[in-house]
């Protein structure tokens, strides 16, 4: 949540921090802003509420500057306003600091050390910005000093990733982080910090990775990283293989569109990267020698990527005979269950960023548990410390609510399930051609995302009025349910609820009136009858009931057949009929589908 850039020592240092801004949109979308400086006396504040391009608008062209830094808020403390909006500044005017998390402890430090500073906003940011300026000013400390004194009072609960301009060293960038995402990037005469490597992609593709509890000084021809104890560290850059184009538009109205329809060519992908010309897949032995000795799998994760857990755990189960366990991150953070003698997490994260899982790896990690991150983003935080990671080489997902991540994150459990069975030698994983059936997976995914206008239409009938919706399903399909309804709700705001049908007649029944949606999922062939007799129960209280079923179990009056392919990966599909319903009712919502109300894509706060 929030998006952090900054630059020093190129006079393209507007446009570097819009495109970065416009790249972590993502982030957050409800207010932005920039302070740049000149370096020959002259400097700029300028922050708007809403979108960038708000903020763009209020670009005038003698706004300039060699050095910035730059911020897209996802509100916290206070509401999405101008003046809550980053950078935030102290009171003389010397120092602007852009924030990304949260301060636990920002009203003890005020009432302790600022009780007569008068405060602009209601962040937590101001108190961190007002407090180095009052360590500057009153106890007459250099500007590292005042910051690493503020660094050692905010509590270690607390989130931050910080850069800072002090008006008297504006080639200089201070820089910090404990538990939110920040990266140098390394550019040709100039340097840069960033949320993540996206943001900075379009100048140079060699990052350095900064550590939690760092001071990183940030100049035009140098980077600095200290401990707070003032020792030097050397840190290697790396390199990102990706291209800065695959994260546009094209000419896809919305990044959602584009996502969903990518998904038969992220399933080739993924063939290629881990599956060899025979089908076996290539898959790290010790990953696997670590997984087999487990008496138990803990899958972890937050949303979407929690929905990709719960069909992983089945896979697992069948395919490797390991029993899984399926966990959301934000409770298993704080009321963790009583685990086997030799656990092994697995953590599931688009991102690779979300706090809430990561409050969990590094419990993993303090209890020496091994661990694997299943992360679309390389060198993400998830992915730097856990044990092991896979990746999803789904390209960058922007749009707010997540689909090719959710479909590669199946695609890699079953071959990741698999590997791990054939490994122990079972013979239900050797059974099971992973690679003929991803092919089959990515061409029946075609043939749903071409027969679109059939689904717009079913959208526009059936979902664009109800206030409420539901999806149900048993099994696997009950999980595809939850999925089908985060979608539906996050983007186009009709209360969408998934529900295993069995459950239906304990209460649930009896929200349905006349109209009421209700999308039953059929794929499994044990309880295809029981879901369509429960849809039936709905149907004869008014409700208007919708099929997703797969072709050996359709039937005449299905609204959608998907094409067959193994029942075990079966979400593979069921799930891009219920990405694109929910696409088309926000649409005809006149909605913005990629950055819903009240949302962000990557949640760095707890
Ligand atoms: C889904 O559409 C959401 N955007 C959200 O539930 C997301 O899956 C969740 O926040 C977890 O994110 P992660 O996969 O990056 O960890």
């Amino acid at each position: 949540m929030c998006g952090i850039v900054g630059v020093t020592g190129t006079n393209k240092t507007v446009s570097i921090l819009i495109d970065g801004l416009k790249r972590l949109e993502y982030r957050g979308y409800d207010s932005a802003g920039i302070y740049v400086n000149d370096q020959a006396g002259k400097d700029f504040l300028i922050k708007r509420a809403g979108r960038i391009t708000n903020l763009e608008a209020a670009l005038t062209p003698e706004v300039q500057g060699m050095a910035g830094i730059g911020h897209t808020r996802w509100a916290t403390h206070g509401e999405p306003n101008q003046a809550n909006a980053h950078p935030q500044y102290s009171a003389d005017k010397r120092f602007y600091l852009v924030h990304n998390g949260v301060i636990e402890n920002y009203k003890d430090l005020k009432e302790e050390y600022l009780s007569d500073v008068k405060f602009k906003s209601q962040t937590d940011t101001e108190v961190i910005v007002q407090l180095v300026d009052k360590f500057v000013t009153a106890y007459d400390m250099d500007t590292k000093a005042a910051l690493l004194k503020v660094l050692r009072l905010i509590s270690r609960d607390s989130s931050y990733a910080f850069a800072l301009m002090d008006k008297e060293q504006p080639d200089t960038l201070y820089v910090a982080k404990n538990k939110s995402p920040l990266l140098v990037g390394i550019g040709k005469g100039y340097n840069m910090v960033g949320s993540d490597a996206l943001s900075m992609l379009n100048e140079t593709n060699e990052f350095m990775e900064i550590e939690d509890h760092e001071l990183v000084i940030v100049q035009p021809d140098h980077v600095t990283i200290e401990s707070f104890d003032n020792e030097e560290k050397h840190r290697d850059t790396f390199t990102v293989d990706m291209d800065p184009n695959a994260a546009d538009k094209g000419a896809y109205p919305f990044y959602m569109l584009k996502e969903i329809d990518e998904q038969p060519a992220v399933m080739r992908r993924l063939v290629q990267e881990y599956l060899g010309a025979n089908g076996k897949p290539q898959i790290d032995e010790k990953l696997l020698a670590q997984m087999q000795e487990a008496d138990h799998l803990y899958i972890v994760g937050a949303g979407t990527s929690y929905h990709a857990g719960l069909v992983g755990a089945r896979l697992f189960e069948r395919f490797a005979q390991i029993p899984t366990s399926v966990h959301i991150s934000s409770e298993f953070a704080y009321e963790q269950p009583l685990l086997s003698k030799k656990p092994f997490f697995i953590f599931l994260s688009q991102s690779g960023e979300t706090a809430d899982s990561r409050e969990v790896l590094v419990h993993v990690n303090e209890n020496k548990w091994p661990s694997l991150t299943i992360t679309n983003v390389d060198k993400s935080t998830l992915s730097r410390e856990a044990t092991h990671t896979l990746l999803l080489y789904a390209g960058p997902e922007i749009a707010v609510a997540s689909t090719k991540a959710y479909t590669a994150q199946v695609a890699v459990e079953a071959i990741l399930a698999k590997a791990l069975g054939e490994y122990l030698g079972l013979e239900a994983a050797q059974k099971f051609d992973v690679k003929d059936e991803l092919a089959k997976v990515a061409n029946g995914m075609q043939a749903l995302v071409d027969s679109k206008d059939e689904i717009e239409a079913i959208a526009s009938h059936a979902l664009s009025k109800p206030r409420n919706a539901f999806y149900i399903g048993r099994g696997l399909d009950w999980s595809v349910s939850l999925e089908a309804a985060l979608k539906l709700k996050e983007i186009s705001y009709v209360q969408a609820e998934g529900f295993a049908s069995g459950e239906l007649k304990h209460g649930t029944i009896a929200l349905i009136e006349k109209n009421t949606p209700v999308i039953g999922i059929i794929t499994q062939s044990r309880t295809a009858g029981l879901t369509r007799s429960n849809l039936e129960e709905t149907a004869a209280r008014g409700a208007n009931i919708l099929t997703i079923a797969s072709r050996h179990l359709a039937k005449e009056d299905d609204s959608i057949i998907l094409p067959d392919v193994d029942e075990m990966i079966s979400p593979l599909l069921s799930v891009v009929p219920a990405q694109l319903l929910a696409y088309y009712t926000s649409l005809g919502k006149g909605l913005d589908v990629d950055k819903p109300r009240n949302l962000a894509k990557s949640v760095t706060v707890q």
